[in-house]
């Protein structure tokens, strides 16, 4: 038997790791909604038809050498013009997911913390646990606002930036200007940096959404954002890291350096993602007006579930609902009894460790009709 390393045992990722039990139940004859991946385009959600052209038009350009590591300068300076920064500090990745990665790999070494959100993106857990990292979370309120006092009460010395994702994955909420506010006094006051999670930015259907980077002053604040949501274009893996304020330049440094030591992101996504950033953002109305119509579906058939809850989501396409029944032991052998009915969700503990695993992820894209059919299995899974 080849052993694996024991680095490789840290990791996990929950919202797939249902699907194989999925597949299973498929198999044998179970006709699955699946509620679990934020994935647009199953549900025929398409990125902007000038977004994937540029792509097809790079292709028959000459790209075939590897970019530059940080990125296309074109691209770099698109970001730049968009984020209020200098190109320089801009770096280019596959997907925010690896800026998720080279952030870690920069700022924390062993018996260190980026102190997250709970509940939080489960990468993020993963990254903590593979940097050797401690995992340190600040709560959120009912609402699933951050609980400025629980930050506090949480950061301790070992603590080298705080995590902020708005719009949240897994919850769906957008934060007030006020608590953002609060996060950005705490972070200077304890003088750390801010990492902001922007993937849903431009994704809000109730209300306004304030952005760090308009706010944060003097202290520090890396932004990450990508192809993948705003754009509707994971498969792009197309994303960047933008530093604002100061004291930066080390991590620049080091974040060049994971750059280089993988080459280079893909030419055509690059142009292509400065065709989305440069072009028209008709597509994000259409886009979040059609979430909101699933939003509203959703919020009321489970006001019409007894034993369920939610605070309505704002923006992105998840739900956080919550199990107020004592029927089932835990979220997962909620999760797993509801896969029997047909229906794929994911359990809140992936996302949130230390809550009390009554939780369960459900992404809303699918078209009304699906969702209110999902809904249907859900409610006779309950009422049981
Ligand atoms: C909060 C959050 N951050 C980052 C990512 C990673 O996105 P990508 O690597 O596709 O840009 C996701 C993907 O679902 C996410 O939900």
């Amino acid at each position: 038997m080849i052993e694996p390393s024991k680095r490789s045992e840290l990791v996990s990722y929950p919202i797939r790791d249902i699907v194989q039990e999925a597949k299973r139940l498929e198999k044998q004859g179970t006709q699955m909604i699946y509620l679990n991946i934020g994935d647009p385009a199953p549900f025929g959600f398409r990125p902007p038809q000038h977004v994937l052209d540029a792509a097809a038009h790079a292709l028959t350009q000459n790209y075939s050498g590897y970019a530059p590591s940080d990125g296309d300068p074109e691209l770099k300076e698109a970001v730049a013009s968009f984020e209020k920064v200098a190109p320089e500090d801009v770096f280019i990745t596959a997907g925010l997911s690896e800026g998720i990665d080279f952030l870690f790999q920069a700022m924390v070494d062993p018996g260190r913390n980026i102190i997250l959100p709970v509940p939080t993106y489960p990468l993020y857990l993963t990254k903590e646990r593979i940097s050797y990292g401690t995992i340190e979370f600040y709560d959120c309120d009912e609402k699933f606002e951050p609980d400025p006092d629980s930050l506090r009460k949480n950061i301790n010395k070992y603590t080298k930036a705080i995590l902020v994702i708005n719009p949240n994955n897994p919850t769906g909420a957008v934060y007030s200007r006020k608590t953002l506010q609060s996060i950005i006094d705490i972070a200077g006051e304890s003088k750390l940096p801010i990492i902001s999670d922007d993937v849903y930015d431009q994704m809000v259907f109730d209300g306004e959404i304030t952005n760090m980077r308009d706010i944060c002053k003097d202290v520090p604040v890396v932004c990450g954002n990508s192809l993948s949501k705003n754009y509707i274009y994971p498969g792009a893996r197309a994303g960047y890291l933008a530093f604002h304020g100061e004291g930066w330049d080390k991590m620049k440094d080091a974040v060049q350096r994971l750059c280089n030591q993988r080459l280079s992101v893909n030419w055509e996504m690059q142009r292509a993602y400065i065709a989305a950033i440069k072009g028209s953002h008709d597509h994000i109305h259409k886009f979040n007006s059609e979430l909101k119509k699933r939003r509203d579906i959703l919020v009321k058939r489970v006001k019409e579930i007894d034993g369920l809850s939610v605070a309505p989501p704002k923006g992105a396409f998840y739900s956080f609902i919550k199990v107020e029944s004592d029927k089932w032991k835990n979220d997962t052998e909620f999760v797993r009894g509801l896969l029997k009915c047909g229906v794929v969700v994911v359990p809140g503990s992936g996302f949130a460790p230390n809550m009390d695993g009554k939780y369960f992820r459900l992404v809303f894209l699918p078209k009304p009709e699906q969702l209110d059919e999902a809904f249907n299995r859900i409610e006779k899974f309950v009422k049981g």
